[in-house]
């Protein structure tokens, strides 16, 4: 992590301002998981009643898991890789493993998507957005074959250049113009979402749960919903353990929490508001979207609105900067990663791990298939099993340092208690039995794929 605050690793220097630590995180939560994955998944997951489940899961699983991520960086003062040594309990650098392989799934096919969204920010300044059947066109195009490979390398050059010319601080700077302008772009094209024709069905869909069989559609999009959840928070992984050993004891982790769940959440909630009132408008059943649904849902609205191709070049630009500042996050991890496990040096690592992500993801960026698969596989299973393995660290073998370490910083004593009994007697529990649902699915995902 010395490239991420440049000479601080030695001391150990704490961020500077409360600011610094929020936005970091912020950065690496806020990406295309809110805009581009949270509509697609909602919509085929079946509207309103994966909302209810994932907000639950983002409430009692998200910001638990957050805080044990939060707890083991800022005890051990160290990455994911280093933090079970330093604690005294190297064996369970197995959640650090199964970490890195899930950011290098992710990664592979992450940069292909961030690709498309620089073809999209490329597409308002030359050819102009279309509508229609245009826009389900434009979006098969960008999104397979030679477009999507070459955009991917782009994308990942940037990732590993930016990281190598240690100009990421700025970039995570940048997340002060981009968070602000993200919001501001996705509330203005949601008040105009609602006004158009198929707003209100768009809403029914979105908003209001079918009571009669929530219970039963709950159980079927669990794996998914706490996928996302995990996915968005950027949870799973060990990335909040690298950022939170940076943060103060002085500090309340669980205010940080708040703040940073609360932006996560609201970004993707409004993000879905924008999605479906274009796709029931577009007469695009929201199911249909898939993978394309926020590409195809916005080039329709750019094409139409005035200024259109302006305000799409911006809106992907701002979006490209989401995306990356999530992607760093993500190749640290799998960096420090290799360095510490091959005992490389940080650019070559860099530089070959770059290129053989960039190999990794190409089968996504030819078909969407295998984009879904990678992601099913790193998601839905990868992730919980990193987020059950650390909470099972926290709240059965470090419990009372865990306890005493959450409530530094004037984190009030009883939610302390509070956050431990949900650590040790409910995240577990839930997260195994999503674990299970999970690899069903993904079992018979497998099968009705290839055979
Ligand atoms: N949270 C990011 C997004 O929503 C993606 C991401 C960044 C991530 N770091 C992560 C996902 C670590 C899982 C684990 O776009």
């Amino acid at each position: 992590m010395r490239e991420l605050l440049g000479t601080h690793m030695d001391a150990r220097e704490t961020w500077a301002t409360r600011i610094g630590f929020i936005l970091a995180a912020v950065g690496s939560a806020v990406g295309l998981g809110n805009i581009w994955r949270f509509p697609f998944l909602t919509g085929e997951s079946g509207g309103a009643a994966f909302l209810v489940v994932y907000l639950c899961l983002v409430l009692l699983i998200g910001i638990p898991v957050l805080l044990v991520e939060f707890v083991i960086g800022r005890r051990s003062n160290r990455n994911p890789i280093g933090a079970f040594d330093e604690l005294n309990h190297s064996q369970w650098k197995i959640a650090g493993v199964v970490g890195a392989v899930a950011g290098f799934i992710i990664l592979s096919y992450y940069s292909v998507v961030g690709g498309w969204a620089i073809q999209y920010m490329l597409a308002g300044l030359t050819d102009g957005y279309v509508a229609g059947e245009g826009a389900e066109a434009f979006f098969a195009e960008t999104a397979s074959g030679t477009g999507a490979i070459v955009f991917h390398a782009v994308f990942m050059t940037l990732v590993g250049g930016i990281v190598a010319l240690g100009v990421r601080n700025g970039l995570e700077k940048a997340a002060t113009v981009m968070v602000p302008s993200v919001v501001v772009l996705l509330v203005g094209l949601a008040l105009y979402g609602s006004t158009l024709s198929g707003a209100s069905e768009a809403y029914q869909y979105y908003l209001y749960p079918d009571t009669s069989t929530l219970l039963s559609d709950a159980i079927s999009v669990l794996p998914a919903a706490a996928g996302q959840a995990f996915f968005t928070l950027s949870l799973g992984m060990g990335v909040m353990i690298t950022y939170a050993s940076y943060v103060g004891e002085d500090r309340s982790l669980l205010s940080d929490t708040g703040l940073i769940v609360g932006i996560d959440t609201a970004i993707a909630i409004l993000a879905g508001l924008v999605v479906f009132p274009f796709l029931f408008t577009q007469g695009i059943a929201p199911g249909d979207g898939g993978p394309g649904s926020i590409f195809v849902s916005l080039a329709g609205a750019f094409a139409e609105l005035p200024a259109g191709n302006l305000i799409g070049t911006v809106f992907f630009f701002m979006l490209l900067l989401a995306a990356l500042s999530s992607a760093f996050s993500i190749f640290e991890v799998v960096v420090s990663f290799v360095i510490d496990r091959f005992d490389i040096e940080r650019a070559p690592a860099s530089v070959g791990l770059a290129v053989i992500i960039f190999i990794l993801g190409i089968p996504t960026a030819l078909d969407l298939t295998y984009l879904e698969l990678y992601d099913m596989f790193a998601n839905e299973i990868l992730l919980i099993l990193g987020g059950l393995l650390m909470s099972l660290f926290i709240g059965w073998v470090y419990a009372d340092n865990a306890l005493e370490e959450i409530q530094k910083g004037r984190s009030a004593s009883w939610f302390g208690d509070f956050w431990l009994t949900a650590v040790r007697y409910f995240v577990p529990p839930v997260l195994l039995i999503t674990l299970a649902l999970a690899v069903v699915g993904y079992y018979e995902f497998l099968q009705s794929t290839f055979f």
